[in-house]
C-alpha cells in the first residue's frame, strides 16, 4: 500500500497533447485469428493456450501497478511477457505506447487489460455510489455508469474496479461511501443496474468496460467499522443480506469479481475456497476471473494464514484467485509451487483461460489501440457535465424543511454562505474520485455565483477550517498546499467575521461536513460529530436568528440530532461530483426538487451502531427507550426516508390477491397525488414481514420500489409488483433457502416506517 500515493499522483496526469489517430493493430499477428462467435473466441483463445509457457501464463495472472516504484520496470516485464494487466494508468498516449509494447514486442502479442478505480466517474465525476443509491432509481445508476465507461474507455481503460456492493451498517467505516448501504434488495437493484451500465450489451464497444464487484465477500461487516478488520458473520447473515447484492451483480453478468482485504469468520476472503469456489463458482456459476485486491495475496501471511510468499500464492490460487494485484507471489512462486505438486497445471490453465477470454470479449484482440483524439471529445463533454449535474440533483435528500424555507426566494438581496467547503473543489468531488478533474469542478460558490443574479450579494466565508487529522493515501490526487494553520487569534476572527455576515444577510446558508480523505479507504472514524468547530459555528449561525439551512456534504450519516431539531431545513448533498454547486443552485433555489431517500438509517450517534432497519423482533420492540439506559435506540432518520418540497396523498392499499402460491406474485397497489403547487418525486416502497416460521425474520424487508415524477396536482396509481420469490430466505433450521408458506404483512409507503398495511399468506 506504501506505493499507493505516488501511483495516484501519476494517475491524475491525463495529458491531452496532440496525437494522431493509432496505426491500429499494425502488427499484431492475431487479427487475422479474431473471429466474432463465442465459439471461435474459445478457440482462438485455445490456439494462443497451447502456445504460451508457464511463466507466459503467470504473466497474464499478474497486474503491474504504474507507481513509482514498478513503472521503471514495467516495459520491460511487459515486453517478457510477465505482464497481464496495469492498473494505474489513465494517459492515453502512455497506454498505447504500453500496449504497443505488448502487442509487437512481447512472443505472444497478447494484449495488456488496463484497470482503474472508476468509482463514481471517472475524469468527469458523479455524486458517490452512496448517493447514487439514494436516488432509489436504477436507471439513474446504470446511466451514470454507462457514462463513466464512456470516458474511461475513451482513454483506454478497460476495466473498472467497481461496483462496490459490501453491505455497510456501521457508518463508522469510510467505505460505506463506496456502497449502496445496509439493504440487500436495495443493494442488489443497485448492484446489478451498476453492471448494465459499464459493460453495456457488448463488452467490446469503444463505450464499455468491465466490471469489477468487490470486495468478495463482507468486507462491510469489519468489526467496529474499523477499515480491514475481519469480519464475523453468521450464515444466516451472508446469506440473506451480505451475498445477494455479488449475486444480483453475477447474474447481470459482471465479468470479474475482487477478493476482500479481511477475513470471514477466520479466513482470509483472498484464500477463501468457500467464498471463491464453493460459492462463487458452485454455487453461481460464475464464469469470469477473480482478481485480489491490492498486495491481498501476499498479506495472507500477515494474516497468520499462509506460512510464507510460496504458501501464500498457492492458497490463493487454489483457493480460486486468477489475478494477482500488485503484489508478485504469482510471478515468483507459483512456478515451482506447480513443479512440487502444490498447485495443480489445470488450476492455473483455468484462470488464463478465464483472463484470455475476458480480453478477447473486451476486443482487446482486435482494437488494442485508443483513438486519442476521441478521448479528448469524450472527456469532460457537454454531456458528461450535464448528466453529472442531473445526478446529483435526484441524488440529494431534504432531511428537515420547517415552515418550507426551502426553497428559497429568487429576490434575496444578500445569501450568507459560510463552512469550510463552500469553496472546496476536492470536498466538492468526494473521495475515489482518483482521475477526476479538479479543476472542471463547480463548488457551491461557484453554483450560487453561476444562479443568483448581481442583485443579490453572496456573502461568503469559511468561518472554520477542517483540519484534516492525517493525510490520505489517496491526498497525490490534489496537489494542492494544505491550508496554513491559523493561531488561536485568526480563528476567533474568522468565527466572529463569519457570523457578522449571518446578522448582515437575508439567509444562511451552512456548508458542513467532513473533507473528502475523511471517508473511503482507510478512514473510518470513532466519531460521527461535525469534524473541529463545524457546530459551534451552526449553533452561532442559528442564534443570530436569521433562517439558516444546512447543507451536508459528507460521506456517511453524521450526528446532527443538535441541528434536527434547530435548524430549520437540511439538504444532504452526500459528496455531489464535478457539477455539485450547479446542482446545489438549482436544488436550493427550487429549479430541482429534491426526491432522494436514506439507502442507509441515520443515528443519533455513534453509540447506536451499528444500525439498521431490518432488526429483528424481539421483546418488547414497541420501547426503543428501553433499549439503551441513556437514549433512545430510535434512528433520528429512518431507512428510506427523504422529504421533497412537493407533498403527496396515499390512498388505501388494495392487494390483487390475498392468498398467493409460492413462487407467484401478487400486485400491491396505491394511488398517490401531489397536492402540492410543485412538481415533484415520491418514491414508493413496499416491506414484508413473515409473520412466523424456521426462524425469526426481520420487522420489516424492502421488496420493491419505485421512483414516480407526479406533476403539480397529478394522480398516478402505482403497482408495485411482489415477486414471492423475493420471501426466499436460508434459515439456520433447514440449512437451506426456501419460501416459507405462512401469513405476511405488507407494508407501503415513503419509507421503512409506512403505516399502510395489508396482510396475505403464501401457500405451498
Ligand atoms: C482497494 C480496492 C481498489 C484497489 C485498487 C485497494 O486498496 O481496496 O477497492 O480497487 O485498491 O485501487
Amino acid at each position: 500500500m506504501q506505493f499507493k500515493t505516488a501511483v495516484l499522483a501519476s494517475a491524475v496526469t491525463i495529458s491531452m497533447l496532440s496525437s494522431c489517430l493509432e496505426p491500429i493493430l499494425a502488427q499484431n499477428t492475431h487479427r487475422a485469428k479474431v473471429v466474432s462467435s463465442q465459439d471461435e473466441a474459445a478457440r482462438f483463445v485455445e490456439h494462443l493456450f497451447a502456445r504460451m509457457t508457464l511463466q507466459e501464463k503467470l504473466g497474464q495472472m499478474s497486474q503491474l501497478a504504474m507507481n513509482d516504484y514498478e513503472a521503471p520496470v514495467a516495459e520491460e516485464r511487459i515486453r517478457n511477457g510477465q505482464v497481464g494487466s496495469l492498473l494505474f494508468v489513465t494517459d492515453p498516449e502512455k497506454i498505447n505506447h504500453l500496449q504497443r509494447i505488448a502487442v509487437e514486442q512481447s512472443r505472444l502479442h497478447i494484449p495488456l487489460i488496463i484497470g482503474f478505480d472508476v468509482v463514481h466517474g471517472f475524469r468527469t465525476i458523479y455524486p458517490i455510489p452512496l448517493a447514487i443509491a439514494s436516488s432509489w432509481d436504477p436507471q439513474l445508476a446504470e446511466h451514470v455508469q454507462s457514462m463513466a465507461a464512456r470516458e474511461a474507455r475513451s482513454v483506454g481503460v478497460h476495466w473498472a474496479f467497481a461496483p462496490m456492493v459490501d453491505i455497510a451498517r456501521d457508518a463508522r467505516w469510510g467505505r460505506i461511501m463506496e456502497g449502496a448501504g445496509e439493504d440487500p434488495y436495495l443493494g442488489s437493484r443497485m448492484a446489478e443496474a451498476q453492471v448494465r451500465g459499464f459493460q453495456g450489451e457488448d463488452l467490446s464497444s469503444p463505450d464499455h468496460i468491465m466490471a469489477c464487484v468487490k470486495h468478495f465477500a463482507g468486507y462491510g461487516a469489519a468489526v467496529g467499522g474499523r477499515d480491514y478488520d475481519s469480519a464475523d458473520i453468521s450464515d444466516e447473515q451472508l446469506y440473506n443480506v451480505y451475498l445477494p447484492p455479488y449475486h444480483a451483480a453475477i447474474n447481470a453478468g459482471a465479468g470479474s469479481v475482487m477478493s476482500a482485504y479481511m477475513d470471514l469468520n477466520g479466513v482470509p476472503a483472498t484464500g477463501n475456497k468457500f467464498l471463491l469456489t464453493d460459492v462463487l463458482r458452485k454455487q453461481w456459476h460464475f464464469n469470469g476471473f477473480v482478481v485480489s485486491d491490492w498486495g491481498s495475496i501476499r498479506s495472507l501471511t500477515t494474516h497468520g494464514f499462509a506460512t510464507d510468499d510460496q504458501d501464500a500464492a498457492v492458497r490463493a490460487v487454489n483457493a480460486g484467485v486468477d489475478m494477482e494485484m500488485t503484489s508478485h507471489v504469482y510471478r515468483d512462486h507459483l512456478a515451482e509451487a506447480v513443479k512440487e505438486g502444490k498447485v495443480q497445471q489445470s488450476t492455473i490453465d483455468q484462470a488464463v483461460r478465464l483472463i484470455l477470454q475476458a480480453k478477447y470479449k473486451l476486443g482487446l484482440f482486435k482494437h488494442p489501440y485508443v483513438d486519442v483524439a476521441r478521448s479528448r471529445r469524450e472527456i469532460g463533454s457537454v454531456e458528461q457535465h450535464k448528466a453529472a449535474r442531473a445526478a446529483a440533483t435526484q441524488t440529494a435528500v431534504l432531511l428537515r424543511n420547517e415552515g418550507n424555507l426551502l426553497p428559497l426566494k429568487n429576490d434575496l438581496g444578500s445569501i450568507a454562505l459560510i463552512g469550510p467547503l463552500i469553496d472546496s473543489k476536492p470536498d466538492t468531488l468526494g473521495s475515489w474520485s482518483l482521475a477526476g478533474d479538479v479543476g472542471a469542478t463547480v463548488t457551491i460558490l461557484d453554483g450560487l455565483r453561476n444562479r443568483l443574479p448581481s442583485s443579490t450579494k453572496i456573502l461568503s466565508t469559511k468561518g472554520v477550517e477542517i483540519d484534516r487529522v492525517q493525510p490520505s493515501i489517496f491526498d497525490a490526487q490534489f496537489p494542492s498546499p494544505k491550508p496554513q494553520m491559523k493561531t488561536a487569534e485568526e480563528r476567533k476572527a474568522e468565527f466572529e467575521h463569519a457570523i457578522d455576515l449571518v446578522k448582515q444577510a437575508d439567509v444562511a446558508v451552512l456548508v458542513l461536513g467532513e473533507a473528502q480523505n475523511m471517508n473511503g479507504e482507510r478512514a473510518s472514524r470513532s466519531s460521527l460529530a461535525l469534524p473541529g468547530e463545524q457546530r459551534q459555528l451552526l449553533e452561532a449561525a442559528v442564534a443570530t436568528g436569521k433562517p439558516v439551512v444546512l447543507l451536508l456534504m459528507t460521506g456517511r450519516p453524521l450526528d446532527i440530532t443538535w441541528a434536527s431539531q434547530h435548524v430549520p431545513a437540511i439538504l444532504n448533498l452526500w459528496y455531489p461530483g464535478t457539477e455539485g454547486g450547479n446542482a446545489a443552485a438549482d436544488l436550493l433555489f427550487g429549479d430541482a426538487n429534491p426526491g432522494g431517500k436514506l439507502p442507509v438509517t441515520w443515528p443519533r450517534n455513534v453509540g447506536q451502531l451499528p444500525i439498521f432497519y431490518a432488526r429483528n423482533l424481539t421483546q418488547i420492540p414497541e420501547h426503543p427507550e428501553t433499549r439503551y439506559w441513556d437514549g433512545s435506540s430510535a434512528p433520528l432518520y429512518p431507512f428510506g426516508y427523504g422529504l421533497s418540497y412537493a407533498s403527496f396523498r396515499f390512498g388505501k392499499l388494495a392487494l390483487s390477491k390475498d392468498v398467493v402460491r409460492a413462487g407467484a406474485s401478487l400486485t400491491a397497489a396505491v394511488e398517490v397525488e401531489n397536492v402540492s403547487d410543485r412538481d415533484g418525486d415520491e418514491v414508493m416502497q413496499l416491506y414484508t414481514h413473515q409473520r412466523a416460521g424456521s426462524a425469526s425474520r426481520p420487522v420489516r424487508e424492502l421488496k420493491a420500489f419505485q421512483r414516480i415524477h407526479l406533476k403539480v396536482h397529478e394522480k398516478q396509481t402505482v403497482k408495485l409488483t411482489l415477486d414471492t420469490n423475493e420471501l426466499r430466505f436460508w434459515s439456520t433450521q433447514t440449512h437451506a433457502e426456501a419460501i416459507e408458506p405462512g401469513t405476511f404483512d405488507l407494508w407501503i409507503g415513503n419509507s421503512s416506517e409506512a403505516t399502510d398495511h395489508a396482510s396475505f399468506r403464501v401457500e405451498p
